[in-house]
């Protein structure tokens, strides 16, 4: 089966900028996927391939868009349900280590739209598809969703909490749509609780809210209130993802916490996390809890508390399996946040998967904080059979759109007879 036709087109994401969406058509059957971008992005992250000059402030793809043309030209011969020799093929034509010459948003355009346009092809859900080519034995598992509830940092022009994400984590439900029942309850009572005590509802870049707190802890009390005002007590975690890059001062080499007019050695951080999770036995996962090269912080942070609660590489690995492994050797983290644009191809993607579960590791598909309405991720969680998903609030359609398809897939999977399983809280628990 050959690609007969590829249309890119430029499409906006969910915070206004440009971004691609590609259609592909094969045996009269077409497919289309489109790429998302991240703003707290991680120096190490491939290329993301932006026009530069004047239109839409130089975000503008449309030299991704043409690139993506070019590859099709190479790629015609090649049978797309050989969806690793079609990856190889545009890495090997990028030619460069972060697929800076191609553009890794154009590279993983095509990938996805690929696997989607194979499995329709084979009349199979996509998640079946996917974990056929990923080669599990199981799709009947819906991941744990870790909801981003109060947003800050970048997601919010530094207007909430210093630290970027703080997320609801139902981890004893039984199903995935009661986890979704549960988070979405606790997301307006959280509105309530905000109102009450005076702070704006108004929404960051992922749908969480966006208050101007006085301290970064503040936010975890108030998600403890809403949890347990919501009647969730013990029954819902909390997952905080730091994104420490973004407030790390370079040059003093201090962590700038604005919010409460503290700077911090890597030592002190560690400590400010231990502390917050001594007081906090609700937090059960931290993600970029340091800077992206601050390793010797994070072998120490790990060895501090990775017995005790899940430590998520983000920014640090950027799903790059060259990264992970150097992680793994230092023990570094326990956890891989698994982002398809960071590293660009689903080949890659599933490699970087596979090695963390190799290694005991917890595996967490990710959206970015521009989305568009592309539900990719939620087949991927469960094709990969992955037990944890976090992508934004139990609001804002771009966030919702995820959800949603795994209540369908949920539903999907008991009409195929599979018995559906939740991840719940054996998501947390490392093999
Ligand atoms: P980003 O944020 O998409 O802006 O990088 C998401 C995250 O840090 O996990
Ligand atoms: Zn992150």
């Amino acid at each position: 089966m050959k690609i007969d036709r590829v249309k890119p087109y430029q499409i906006l994401d969910s915070r206004g900028n440009p971004t691609i969406a590609v259609e592909i058509t094969a045996n009269n059957i077409s497919a289309s996927a489109m790429v998302p971008s991240g703003a707290s992005t991680g120096k190490h992250e491939a290329l993301e391939l932006r026009d530069g000059g004047k239109d839409y402030s130089g975000k503008g793809v449309l030299k991704a868009l043409s690139n993506i043309l070019s590859i099709y030209s190479q790629l015609k011969p090649i049978d797309i349900l050989n969806q690793t020799k079609i990856d190889k093929a545009m890495i090997t034509l990028d030619g460069t280590s972060n697929k800076s010459n191609l553009g890794a948003n154009a590279i993983l355009a095509l990938s996805m739209a690929v696997a989607r346009l194979s499995s329709k092809s084979k009349n199979m859900p996509l998640f079946s598809y996917l974990g056929r080519i990923y080669e599990v034995k199981q799709t009947n598992i819906l991941p744990t969703p870790m909801l981003n509830v109060l947003n800050g940092g970048t997601h919010t022009d530094w207007q909430g909490p210093d630290i970027q994400e703080f997320m609801i984590v139902p981890f004893a439900a039984h199903t995935f749509t009661q986890a979704i029942q549960w988070s979405s309850e606790i997301y307006h009572t959280l509105k309530k609780l905000l109102k009450n005590r005076g702070y704006s509802t108004l929404v960051g870049d992922e749908g969480g809210f966006a208050p101007n707190l006085k301290t970064n802890e503040e936010a975890v009390q108030l998600l403890i209130d809403a949890i347990s005002n919501a009647g969730y007590n013990k029954k819902v975690g909390i997952a905080i993802d730091a994104a420490a890059s973004a407030f790390y001062d370079q040059k003093e080499n201090l962590y700038n916490l604005r919010k409460e007019n503290k700077k911090f050695s890597t030592k002190e951080m560690i400590s400010f996390w231990e502390d917050m999770i001594n007081k906090y036995p609700q937090i059960l996962s931290l993600e970029d809890g340091l800077a992206e090269d601050d390793w010797d912080g994070w072998v120490g942070l790990t060895q501090r508390l990775g017995n005790r609660i899940q430590i998520v590489g983000d920014d640090l690995l950027v799903t790059n399996p060259e990264r992970i492994k150097k992680a793994i050797k230092l023990k570094a983290c326990n956890a891989l946040l698994v982002k398809l644009n960071q590293i660009g191809t689903l080949t890659e993607t599933f490699e970087a998967i596979k090695i963390c579960k190799k290694a005991g590791w917890n595996n967490i598909i990710s959206h970015r904080s521009g989305e568009t309405e592309d539900t990719f991720i939620a087949d991927l969680s469960v094709g990969t059979c992955c037990d944890q998903i976090k992508t934004g609030a139990p609001a804002r359609s771009e966030r919702v759109a995820k959800y949603n398809r795994l209540l369908k897939i949920e539903e999907e999977l008991a009409e195929m007879g599979l018995s559906p399983q939740y991840a719940g809280n054996a998501a947390f628990s490392r093999s």
